[in-house]
């Protein structure tokens, strides 16, 4: 069985820097025409000029995909300047700032501790029609990890949305039935990313016969009943949902040690774990509006004039994948085997 759609884009992506930045970039540009580019590095993106820069080393190493098209956002911090806001927005190849509450994940350090205080920047930000990307989850180190997406949807989200009617934001990575239903309630303005790890994992798998260090990212999985939602709000055909892989490696010594950072590596295999999702929810038809056309209208981009088959023909996925002497990654599904494989991306001139 193929099935044949519009070639997709991934709208979250850690690409990083560095030795692991050609694997990762390699499983992503195989996959994805166009993606949206994290930029929390080490140390985070803040000015336009480091963003631009950073998007040059990319485009560098994607030599094999010369049509693949990063899109990059900027690092809000406490002194984000106005200024900055309106260059960034004048730049095409940026196409919205990122906001991290401070703490609440990898590089987050930079991050907003009252993302409120934050007000002058949105404000320009709206101005210009260019969109604020959210981990939307609550800083307070008293909150319930489990709690913290509700928590920042009433602290945070909720005045947010009530003092800038016209900010469009993207919520990113949600994970529980109550940001769908928040985002459908906010949906002629917001639209959120989905990943495959969300679709397809609820916290028990977490756990299941012990810890799993390579399923742990920020947010964590929720219930089922919120994996479940999920899935419902990814293949139910409305425009405000859309796909965003998250995909976020760190080295393997790293996952396995004492102290394991959040992210799950999903671009080796990220569109194939998309369609496992919406063929176990009998919707193989609604992958392509979730994958290759919700996401660029909400940012105003043009759809992909190319095509991208998908075979039904099982693959395994290899144990870990070499970056460097110190560096093995440790994908998703590691040893496994996927049912769907990418035949490839068939690049076609606009
Ligand atoms: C991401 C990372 O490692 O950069 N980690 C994660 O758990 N998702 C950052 C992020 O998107 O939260
Ligand atoms: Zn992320």
């Amino acid at each position: 069985m193929n099935l044949e759609i519009r070639e997709p884009d991934d709208m979250h992506v850690h690409l990083r820097d560095g030795a692991v930045l050609a694997l990762v970039l390699g499983h992503t540009a195989a996959r994805f025409r166009r993606a949206v580019v994290m930029p929390n590095l080490d140390p985070p993106l803040v000015t336009v000029s480091q963003v631009l820069t950073y998007r040059e080393r990319i485009r560098s190493l994607a030599t094999g995909r010369l049509d693949f098209e990063p899109w990059m956002t900027l690092y809000l911090h406490a002194q984000t300047t106005v200024t900055e806001i309106e260059a960034a927005a004048r730049e095409p190849s940026l196409i919205g700032a990122k906001l991290y509450p401070q703490g609440v994940t990898t590089q987050s350090g930079s991050g907003i501790h009252d993302p409120l205080t934050l007000l002058p920047v949105y404000e320009a930000m709206a101005e210009r029609d260019f969109p604020l990307l959210v981990h939307g989850e609550d800083p307070d180190p008293a909150t319930d990890p489990f709690d913290r997406e509700a928590r920042f949807i009433d602290r945070t989200l909720a005045p947010l949305c009530r003092r800038l009617p016209r900010l469009r934001i993207v919520f990113e990575h949600i994970t529980t039935a109550g940001a769908a239903d928040f985002v459908r309630s906010e949906s002629s303005r917001m639209a959120a990313t989905i990943t495959a790890h969300h679709l397809l994992y609820d916290r028990r798998a977490l756990f299941h016969g012990g810890l799993h260090p390579h399923l742990f990212c920020w947010p964590l999985p929720k219930t089922t009943g919120d994996r479940e939602a999920l899935v419902r709000a990814a293949t139910g055909g409305e425009p405000c949902f859309f796909l965003g892989t998250d995909s976020a490696p760190h080295p393997q010594n790293r996952k396995e040690s004492d102290c394991c950072p959040a992210g799950v590596y999903s671009a080796h295999a990220a569109l194939e774990l998309y369609a496992e999702i919406f063929e176990e929810a009998g919707c193989l038809g609604r992958l392509e509006a979730f994958a290759s056309e919700n996401g660029a209208r909400f940012y105003h981009r043009p759809l992909n004039p190319g095509r991208l088959v998908l075979r039904k023909v099982p693959w395994q996925v290899p144990e870990s994948y070499p970056v460097a002497a110190d560096y093995t990654l440790v994908p998703l599904r590691a040893g496994e085997t996927l049912a769907w494989s990418v035949a490839g991306r068939e690049a076609v001139q606009p």
